[in-house]
């Protein structure tokens, strides 16, 4: 069974303005022991849905249709009380913003000491060697003397740490993992994600990591999810969204990373996302896409099966559509997967 699943999921806010629906339709699973990236632009729906299954949702907002099964429970029918043990216990999440998730008042020994206590019933004096242990796990060096530091005596990198060893300290089955490099320096960045890694492959936890860079998931992630205007659009492993993408959209993130200007023409998608008070009813993308048909913009496209992992929603792959000409990066891409394997760790 997967660990999470997230069935044909609809969530909608109830505004001044009208219904904004957020997301619309989306369908993912997430295995143990595996990391899903999910990428997209500003506003794509990827913080509203995970936080759906975090059970965190804005008041306004709401699950309008779908199921969340964690470990074949929908959690969408949880009580309160229910959500309130199944967060920070099978499911935890980090955030941006690392002083979100801390209290700034109180020791980072006692703040990871909480969740283990609360949630793997063991004494204080054994939290208190877990909590070293785990702070030594997220690599913080001389661990006794930071427990009984504030967060404030840490940096910004440091406290993104602790927050992880915070979410560790619940034994989590899946992490969900919000932009948490976003706020960090370049360097710090990478080192945050090659810890994630590292706690991956030493827990078996599973991860959700969101970010709107494709650059960052080549080295993180198991698969990737791609999402714009509330759905999925491409889904697939890391090499076949990277190498063999078939959506405009996935193409159109693909150039625009900087670190696939070869030529020195930095891309960016035309246009902005449409308007979620009035989803269109094609494509959401087909009015940014050079490529779209007339059906994109009139029906949904269904996912389009590419291989028994690789998944795209565009008309495009419909047996009867012309054949067009992807972007040169996405051919210069292609290529060098058959010739090279490709570049990806
Ligand atoms: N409380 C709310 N009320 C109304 N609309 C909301 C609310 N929260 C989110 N939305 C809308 O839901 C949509 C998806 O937002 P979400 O925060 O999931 O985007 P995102 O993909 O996480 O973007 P970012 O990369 O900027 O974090 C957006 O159109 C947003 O305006
Ligand atoms: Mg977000």
């Amino acid at each position: 069974m997967a660990l999470l699943e997230v069935k044909d999921l609809h969530i909608s806010f109830k505004t001044n303005a009208g219904e904004v629906h957020a997301v619309r339709g989306v369908n993912f699973e997430l295995n143990k022991g595996e990391t899903l990236a999910i990428v997209g632009e500003s506003g794509s729906g990827k913080s509203v849905a995970t936080r759906a299954i975090m059970g965190i949702l804005a008041s306004n907002g709401y699950v309008k249709h779908g199921e969340i099964l964690v470990e074949g429970k929908d959690i969408t029918k949880f009580s309160k009380t229910e959500l309130e043990d199944m967060r920070g216990g099978e499911i935890a999440m980090i955030f941006q913003d690392p002083m979100t998730s801390l209290n700034p008042t109180m020791k980072i020994g006692k703040q990871i000491m909480e969740g283990i206590i609360k949630h793997q019933k063991v004494s204080k004096e054994e939290a208190k060697v877990k909590a070293i242990e785990l702070l030594t796990l997220v690599g913080i060096t001389d661990p006794e003397l930071r427990f009984e530091q504030y967060p404030h005596q840490f940096s910004g990198g440091m406290r993104q740490r602790i927050v992880i060893a915070i979410a560790l300290g619940c034994n989590p089955k899946v992490l969900i993992a919000d932009e948490p490099t976003t706020a960090l320096d370049v360097t710090i960045q990478a080192q945050i994600l090659e810890l994630m890694k590292d706690i991956q492959k030493k827990t078996g936890v599973g991860v959700i990591f969101i970010t709107h860079d494709l650059g960052v998931v080549a080295n993180v992630a198991d698969r990737v999810a791609v999402m714009y205007a509330g759905r999925l659009v491409e889904i697939g492993t890391s090499n076949e969204v990277f190498y063999n993408s078939q959506h405009p959209y996935t193409w159109g993130l693909l150039a625009s990373m900087p670190s696939m200007d070869a030529e020195g023409e930095l891309f960016s998608i035309p246009g902005t996302p449409p308007n979620l008070l009035f989803p269109p009813k094609g494509d959401a993308f087909a009015p940014r896409n050079q490529w779209a048909l007339q059906l994109d913009f009139e029906q949904q496209p269904p996912m389009f099966q590419v291989s028994s992992t690789h998944f795209a929603a565009t008309w495009l792959l419909h047996p009867a559509a012309p054949k067009v000409q992807p972007p040169a990066i996405v051919v210069r891409l292609r290529e060098s997967f058959s010739s090279e394997g490709g570049v990806l760790d």
